[in-house]
């Protein structure tokens, strides 16, 4: 038996003003949707879990570019890679201080991503430079839709001041996605697959770092 909660009068209409202590959820499809107040805790909540998913993939990022460096050392790729590699060390350096700051919880996969970004740069990098920049691609590609929708939903949360921030990396991403293509991702064998396995990776990536 479900607990009665709120007041229902003897018609068993509910009354719709009754507190409920947070936003009502799975309502009547048509209500107009609560906002979300600064300390909610579905906001925090929301906050932390961006923080969380963030600091993931610019950790992975970095290790993407070990892996691509170990490799394209003394290559004419060696310039190009160390500079995106000095803006993701300096955009984790950011998610790191946020991770302290606000006291989220890091990802428990962060050991994973230690291997598999290296293992991804290293790996593709082997396959060749043009390989190694189609994977730059493919996960900009992935990261800057994901940047692009968090920004979207915090929009009107008062968080502008981090908004700012993922709007700032964001347009960083996007110079490395299209530095890549200028660097010839485009011309590697099998682009359009790998391309498509490593974004389809990024995606499950992020999916998992944003939960676990
Ligand atoms: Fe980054
Ligand atoms: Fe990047």
């Amino acid at each position: 038996m479900t607990r009665q909660t709120d007041k229902t009068d003897k018609r068993g209409k509910t009354d719709k003003r009754a507190k409920t202590g947070g936003p009502a959820q799975g309502g009547a499809a048509d209500a107009p949707k609560p906002k979300r107040m600064p300390g909610d805790p579905d906001r925090r909540g929301m906050v932390a879990r961006m923080i969380r998913v963030d600091h993931a993939g610019e950790y992975g990022a970095v290790r993407i570019y070990e892996g691509q460096m170990a490799v394209l050392k003394g290559t004419e790729s060696e310039p190009v890679i160390a500079h995106m590699a000095e803006q993701e060390e300096r955009h984790l350096a950011t998610f790191d201080e946020l991770v302290a700051d606000r006291r989220v919880r890091p990802t428990a996969l962060l050991p994973l991503w230690h291997l598999a970004g290296f293992a991804l740069g290293a790996g593709t990098a082997l396959m060749g430079e043009k390989a190694a920049h189609a994977c730059t691609v493919a996960v900009e590609e992935a990261i800057d839709e994901h940047y692009a929708d968090q920004i979207a939903r915090l929009e009107g949360e008062g968080e502008e001041a981090l908004r700012q921030t993922f709007e700032e990396f964001r347009q960083e991403e996007l110079e490395h996605h299209d530095t890549a293509l200028e660097m010839g991702a485009e011309e590697a064998p099998g682009y359009e697959l790998l391309k498509g396995a490593i974004k389809r990776g990024s995606r499950l990536a992020i999916w998992l770092s944003e939960r676990v």
